[in-house]
């Protein structure tokens, strides 16, 4: 690997560590020579990844952290200033939402979404914030969705709301912190196989067909098609990149949704 994408003596914490993109984000900072610190509510899971990422020859610090709660965050980042006395890179990966109609959903369950995805995410970027500032250094990704900039319908009103705010945190803490050395970007997938997806697809196959319909390369993301983003946007080799939403999307977003049928129909 170029000696731009090493990562060698830096620390990372991901949010979603155990499973999904949080894991593909840990083991590939990992690959890249970072340390660093697990953040979920899997503790096993957790521990599963930091193994993984110890057999590399690196730290890895599992912390039980629920992104919904600031005191287990800032609890967390006691444990991270104790242990590395650094943070250089976060991915706030984790963050889950309730997925009901507009007409029905509890605004109960608008904020659980809320305090899930937005305040987690701030929370964590504003105590990392602080510290990278202080340091003169670091970088940051708020995972987002194709959701933070387009509408999904099909019950995602909660998820959508609090999507639209990430990427807006991002823009305004990269205005905010950028020209003191602390980058921040988003990345924004469409849909990345993982076992809440799959239940729905196994539910219905016209789902499956449907989704793909939207997806020009043909195939659902996996969790690792993070990884090398995830390697860019930690490394200097992305030093001039922030404030950018990423998508992360099989060419979905490129693709008019209503106007563009499938190649197969003209095929010659
Ligand atoms: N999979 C997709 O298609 C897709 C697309 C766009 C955005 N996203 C978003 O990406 C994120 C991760 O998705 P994934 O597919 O990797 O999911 P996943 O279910 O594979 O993994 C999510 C991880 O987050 C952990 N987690 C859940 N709630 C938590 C909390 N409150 N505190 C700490 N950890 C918690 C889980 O234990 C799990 O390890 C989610 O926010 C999801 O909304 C997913």
């Amino acid at each position: 690997m170029s000696s731009m994408f090493d990562l060698t003596g830096r620390v990372s914490l991901v949010s979603g560590a155990a499973s999904g993109m949080g894991k593909a984000v840990a083991m590939a900072v990992a690959e890249a020579g970072s340390d660093v610190v697990l953040a979920d509510i899997n503790e096993a899971g957790a521990q599963a990844t930091a193994q993984e990422i110890e057999a590399l020859g690196r730290r890895a610090l599992p912390v039980v952290c629920d992104i919904s709660s600031p005191e287990a965050i800032r609890a967390m980042f006691a444990k991270i200033d104790e242990t590395f006395g650094q943070i250089d890179f976060v991915a706030n990966i984790a963050g889950e939402a309730v997925r009901k109609k507009p007409e029905v959903i509890e605004l109960e369950e608008v904020e659980w979404t809320w305090r899930n995805i937005v305040y987690g995410r701030f929370c964590i970027c504003q105590e990392a914030g602080r510290r990278m500032l202080k340091q003169g250094r670091g970088s940051i990704i708020n995972l987002g969705s194709l959701a933070s900039i387009t509408a999904l319908g099909r019950g995602h009103i909660a998820y959508s709301m609090a999507m639209g705010a990430v990427v807006q945190m991002t823009r305004e803490l990269s205005t905010e912190w950028s020209g003191r050395g602390v980058r921040v970007n988003s990345v924004l997938p469409a849909q990345v196989l993982n076992p809440g997806l799959q239940e729905r697809i196994d539910s219905d196959p016209r789902i499956k067909d449907r989704f793909l319909s939207g997806i020009p390369t043909g195939r659902f993301g996996s969790s690792d098609d993070i990884k090398g983003l995830a390697v860019f946007l930690a490394s200097d080799a992305s030093s001039w990149i922030t404030g950018t939403l990423i998508p992360m999307d099989g060419g979905n977003l490129a693709m008019n949704a209503g106007g563009s049928v499938g190649t197969e129909v003209f095929a010659e």
